[in-house]
């Protein structure tokens, strides 16, 4: 990489919505985010087992052009290249993963040294550059093993991956203060298990309810084991993929739909968390399905131990109906028919809706139903089809409006009062964008998947700025 090289061939920093970033403190948390199976490769070195994503990446059809995590942006052998680019770029908070199968082949047993001593070195380096290190837990590499034995709907996948939690907590914790358990359960649970789009590509409605219980349920258990392990200050968190959810009309039918999909996007996983009981409204619902959540006594407990930061991951919104197409309310089984609709405003290139004015919505929301923990934002960022010039750079004018509107929509909600500390660019790197593939690149890094090579996109040298900006340098 080499910045100037790339400054020199025609970037120009946008320094729009100063107004904006003059309202942030310099205390505000810059970070950028990746996840392991998304970036790492090396899926058969020192030890790695498969994880459900490397089995799901083998179904035809499954991910687009049949690409697969094997390579991606071969991160594990080219870490310390990366970290130096997180450096230069001034961004003082690294949000990465650490892939279970690594470090605990078959998600049960003994640590296995060799994938451990990956993340100490990325640890390590990332201290060494005045980076912190934020580790998330669990994004999404399932030991194929524990899928097998069944998977987050078995209530044994929690404790196991408390002991998993445990086991990397001995070998980081003495230098990595915040740790996230779990990123994006919503995604896990109804992606994973109840629409069968992403790993393990399940289609179980029932199944994806249960796998919400013990997804919290390792959460609870795995706070309360790090708790009791911390020697030192810990910052303890769960992210969220959180939206509003308004109704498409006033209707009651879409006011009904507007209401269930906060339930199951929203209140399942936050009630629980912060009020230590699932809401009212969604046992009823599910009841009505004849399906139960597999509440243990003393889970509601463990699931609300206290923690210190709520990360919350922002993408898009959409509205919500209760009626489909043929103006029907209900399917043949009397299921509601409830679907989400769009604004109808742009969108970025995979399909999603650019709508910053519901992200300080929904922020103000969090902070005003769930006060008292404060929020990172742990994931925000857009694809777009990147168009690079000869030299590799990529000037994404888009991609700097949709950061700048969000950062913008951050601040909004700041001022409505809710105490957001943070904000983690998706992501450092083009990467492995799940079932979309090498495709949907969101990268303010682009990297040439061919040769590897990473070049800072405008984006980069935007938030950059930004940052120094705001820090007053
Ligand atoms: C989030 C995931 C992250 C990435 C972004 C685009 O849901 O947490 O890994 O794929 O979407």
């Amino acid at each position: 990489m080499d910045i100037t090289a790339a400054k020199a061939a025609g970037a120009r920093i946008s320094t729009r919505h100063d107004d904006v970033i003059d309202r942030l403190p310099s205390s505000f948390r810059w970070g950028t985010a990746t996840s392991a199976y998304q970036i790492e490769g090396a899926v058969d070195e020192d030890g790695r087992t498969p994880s459900i994503w490397d089995t799901f990446c083998r179904v035809p059809g499954a991910i687009a052009n049949g690409d697969t995590g094997d390579l991606a942006c071969d991160h594990y052998h080219r870490m310390p290249e990366d970290v130096a680019l997180i450096r230069e770029l001034g961004i003082d908070t690294y949000r990465y993963s650490v892939s279970w199968p690594r470090v605990q082949p078959g998600g049960s047993g003994p640590a296995n040294a060799a994938g451990l001593a990956f993340y100490d070195r990325l640890t390590d380096e990332l201290l060494s550059q005045d980076i912190e290190p934020w580790v998330t837990l669990y994004h999404w590499d399932l030991p194929q093993e524990l899928e097998d034995a069944g998977g987050w709907p078995n209530r044994d996948t929690a404790y196991r991956f408390a002991d998993y939690a445990e086991l990397v907590y001995a070998r980081l914790g003495d230098r990595v203060q915040h740790w996230t358990t779990l990123n994006e359960p919503w995604c896990t649970a109804m992606l994973g298990y109840v629409q069968g789009v992403q790993a393990p590509g399940r289609r179980d409605f029932e199944a994806g309810i249960h796998a919400v219980h013990h997804l919290l349920l390792g959460h609870g258990l795995a706070v309360e084991r790090l708790r009791a392990a911390a020697t030192r200050p810990v910052d303890l968190a769960i992210t969220l993929n959180l939206s509003t959810a308004k109704p498409a009309t006033d209707s009651e039918a879409d006011r009904e739909a507007a209401r269930r999909a906060d339930g199951l996007g929203t209140r399942i996983y936050l009630d629980p968390l912060r009020r230590a009981s699932y809401p009212q409204d969604v046992v009823a619902d599910l009841a009505a399905r004849g399906i139960e959540i597999p509440v243990h006594d003393g889970d509601l407990a463990t699931i609300s131990a206290p923690i210190d930061t709520l990360g919350v991951n922002y993408y898009f919104s959409m509205r919500q109906s209760g009626v489909d197409e043929h103006g029907r309310t209900a399917d043949s089984d009397g299921l509601p028919v409830d679907r989400a609709v769009l604004y109808g405003l742009p969108l970025t290139a995979i399909g999603w809706e650019i709508m910053p004015d519901d992200f300080a919505d929904m922020l103000t929301r969090i902070g005003r139903d769930y006060p008292g923990v404060p929020i990172v934002v742990t994931e925000n960022g857009a694809a777009f089809a990147d168009k690079p010039d000869e030299t590799g750079f990529v000037r994404d004018d888009d991609r700097v409006e949709y950061l700048a509107s969000h950062i913008a929509a951050i601040v909004a909600a700041r001022e409505a009062g809710t105490d957001v500390r943070g904000y983690f660019v998706w992501s450092l790197l083009d990467n492995f964008e799940w079932a979309y593939g090498y495709d949907k690149r969101f990268g303010i890094v682009r990297v040439d998947y061919p040769t590897q090579q990473r070049t800072p996109k405008q984006s980069a040298y935007w938030y950059r700025d930004t940052i120094q900006r705001v820090r007053g340098q």
